[in-house]
């Protein structure tokens, strides 16, 4: 638990799709267009990979999507140029700077797809100011009450849903989906394995270094943190509107502000991971430790382990590839 740290506050985790080896003939390598139901994207050839990189899953999460729930993103016309990599979701990074994304920006809700020539490939993704919990409220934007939370994990099962929806125009089975993650990636996927709805949206999944048995925050003490981010960004509490009218280096900047509070002292990721997913209501009721317990999960092939050499084979992955969005780890200790 001691190599826990802040980064974990970003989601870090991969969708890895087993691939049937004919992808030739989805798409001409000679222009390697694909056609999706939104637009047309264009990819590279990396040599041993296909790749499209920035792939629009959703809307950008700006102005009124803020603090939202993600929505699919909007058809174009003409070749999106797929073929850029790393700009991550804002943060405030605590790794080493190789480990960081160079860009970063709000508008993050993209995909990264590999296709190998050969093997199999990985999708990494982040979510965007994921976990700020305002319970339910009502949203000037829908003009709806409704429940404000974990729109980290939001965003992670609409990009599940992009897989499902379109990985077969990449070469990849949408019955063959693993999801996995490390560290924060890792509680994501225990969280997944928890919830109705990510339910139909994999088949398996390995978590690397999940920090099962530590509490999560409840509804009650997830609102006073977000009571704290009010404070500190100049908002009255739970104003929605107020929060969305800031500027991204305000959001920034009244996040970290806001967790250095501990609110509760039990709760042991608030030292290191305030912005972590609130459990205890709705699609997560019970402490995930708990569930496990009681046999409410998913009964999917799951691998479960931690990382030797933990941070060795991350970061050597991360600067080797300079796809900031994630990083494959190589050393498993089951
Ligand atoms: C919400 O209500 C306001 C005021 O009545 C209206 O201007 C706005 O269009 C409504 N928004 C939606 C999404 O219905
Ligand atoms: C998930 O689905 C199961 C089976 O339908 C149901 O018993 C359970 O209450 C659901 N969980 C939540 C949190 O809605």
């Amino acid at each position: 638990m001691a190599k826990q740290n802040n980064s974990c506050v970003f989601v870090l985790f991969f969708v890895l799709c087993f691939v049937n080896n004919s992808v030739y003939g989805l798409f001409d390598p000679d222009d390697l267009i694909v056609e999706t139901p939104l637009g047309k994207l264009q990819g590279v050839d990396l040599g041993e990979s296909y790749a499209f990189g920035g792939v629009p899953f959703g809307k950008p999460p700006v102005g009124p999507l803020r603090f939202n729930a993600p929505e699919p993103p909007e058809p174009w016309s003409g070749i999106h140029p797929a073929n850029y990599f790393g700009i991550g979701c804002s943060q405030t990074c605590y790794e080493p700077s190789s480990a960081c994304p160079t860009t970063i920006q709000e508008d993050c809700l993209y995909l990264n797809i590999w296709v190998p020539k050969t093997s199999s490939r990985t999708l990494p993704l982040e979510a965007a100011f994921g976990f700020l919990y305002l319970g339910d409220i009502f949203d000037p934007y829908t003009n709806t009450t409704s429940k404000h939370a974990n729109y980290g994990m939001q965003d992670q099962q609409l990009a599940f849903k992009y897989v499902q929806d379109n990985i077969h125009l990449f070469g990849g089975d949408p019955n063959m989906v693993t999801v996995s993650g490390q560290s924060a990636g890792a509680q994501s996927i225990g969280l997944h394995l928890l919830s109705n709805e990510s339910e139909p949206l994999f088949q398996q999944t390995y978590m690397i270094s999940n920090p099962y048995g530590l509490p999560y925050k409840n509804p009650k003490d997830a609102t006073k943190l977000a009571e704290y981010f009010a404070e500190a960004i100049g908002c009255p509490p739970l104003d929605i509107t107020c929060f969305r009218e800031k500027e991204e280096a305000e959001v920034l900047a009244a996040s970290k502000s806001a967790q250095s509070n501990i609110i509760n002292p039990l709760e042991l990721f608030q030292y290191f991971e305030q912005w972590n997913p609130t459990v205890g209501e709705g699609e997560y009721p019970e402490e995930p430790v708990m569930a496990y317990e009681e046999g409410n999960f998913q009964r999917k092939p799951t691998m479960a382990g931690s990382v030797t050499k933990k941070d060795e084979p991350m970061y050597t992955e991360c600067s080797v590839t300079r796809y900031h969005g994630g990083c494959i780890v190589y050393y498993f200790d089951f």
